[in-house]
């Protein structure tokens, strides 16, 4: 179950939608693929589940769930219901929780993609507060080859951390894009902090590299190359998106910081 509401600054913006999509939404596809007998349904979530780290430590799979933003709290609810079909109806579940992605086709009110089109455009580059969270970053093909591993391979009712041991401050990211884009870091903006902004995700992938049988291929560096050269060679698809309602929602997220 991939759909979703996906960004922790529109669930702060507005958390309503966070609960009707990903808990409710999760609620009557669980309800259809049952009834329908599909064997195996895979949830697909988020490292966010578990809060914040200090600068030490990772997360497992038995690490307590935590979530701080409107957003991983819907999550967390996503799949606290989905392993409880599990165990209520016998249903077969695997639940997924990746770190966060990158690549092309992505969203630009994510970090990568919003900081390669705007630096593509001279426009400000708005970093939250100091750049210093850091997250733990993996090419969305990787956790695409990830959840095909945890549908074919995976054991029902257990829950699988994805990531790739590859954890960048915000701000050396948006200066490695930059110096890619070979743009001035005039160009970063730092502003008004995310309220509640977790300060560090890192995850323990070990029980996925074991018993799935699942590793990363794709390196960062030359991900991020790839990146950034699918959107200077795909404006047409990154300026049609920002049209309409991602206007307004730019608008309110950065206009006032
Ligand atoms: N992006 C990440 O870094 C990341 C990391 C870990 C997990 N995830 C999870 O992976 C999934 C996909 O994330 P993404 O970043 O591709 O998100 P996205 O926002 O780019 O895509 C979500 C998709 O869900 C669809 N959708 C939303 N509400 C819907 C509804 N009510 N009915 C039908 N479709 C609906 C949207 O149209 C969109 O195609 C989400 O479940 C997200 O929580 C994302």
């Amino acid at each position: 179950m991939l759909a979703a509401e996906s960004h922790v600054d529109r669930s702060i913006l507005g958390p309503g939608v966070f609960v009707e999509t990903n808990v409710g939404g999760t609620q009557v596809l669980l309800d259809c693929a049952r009834q329908a007998g599909v064997k195996r349904f895979v949830q697909v979530s988020t490292d966010e589940v578990y809060g914040s780290l200090g600068p030490t430590g990772k997360f497992n799979e038995n690490s307590p769930l935590r979530p701080s933003s409107p957003y991983s709290a819907s999550k967390a609810a996503a799949d606290l219901l989905t392993l409880s079909y599990a165990h209520t109806f016998g249903m077969d579940v695997v639940v997924t929780r990746c770190s966060n992605n990158y690549g092309p086709y992505q969203f630009p009110e994510k970090l990568i993609p919003l900081m390669i089109v705007n630096a593509l455009e001279d426009r400000k580059l708005p970093v939250y507060g100091d750049g210093m969270q850091v997250r733990d970053w993996i090419h969305v093909e990787d956790h695409c080859r990830a959840l095909l591993a945890a549908l074919e391979k995976g054991k029902p009712g257990e829950v699988y951390n994805i990531g790739s041991d590859n954890e960048w401050p915000n701000l050396r990211i948006v200066t490695r894009l930059l110096e890619i884009l070979g743009k001035s870091t005039d160009l970063i903006e730092h502003v008004k902090d995310r309220p509640g902004h977790d300060r560090r995700y890192a995850i323990d992938a070990t029980k996925a590299r074991t018993e799935l049988g699942w590793a990363p291929r794709i390196e960062f560096s030359e991900g991020l190359q790839a990146t950034v050269d699918w959107y200077v060679k795909n404006r047409g698809w990154w300026e049609h998106v920002r049209t309409g309602e991602y206007r307004t929602y730019y608008e309110r997220n950065y206009g006032g910081r």
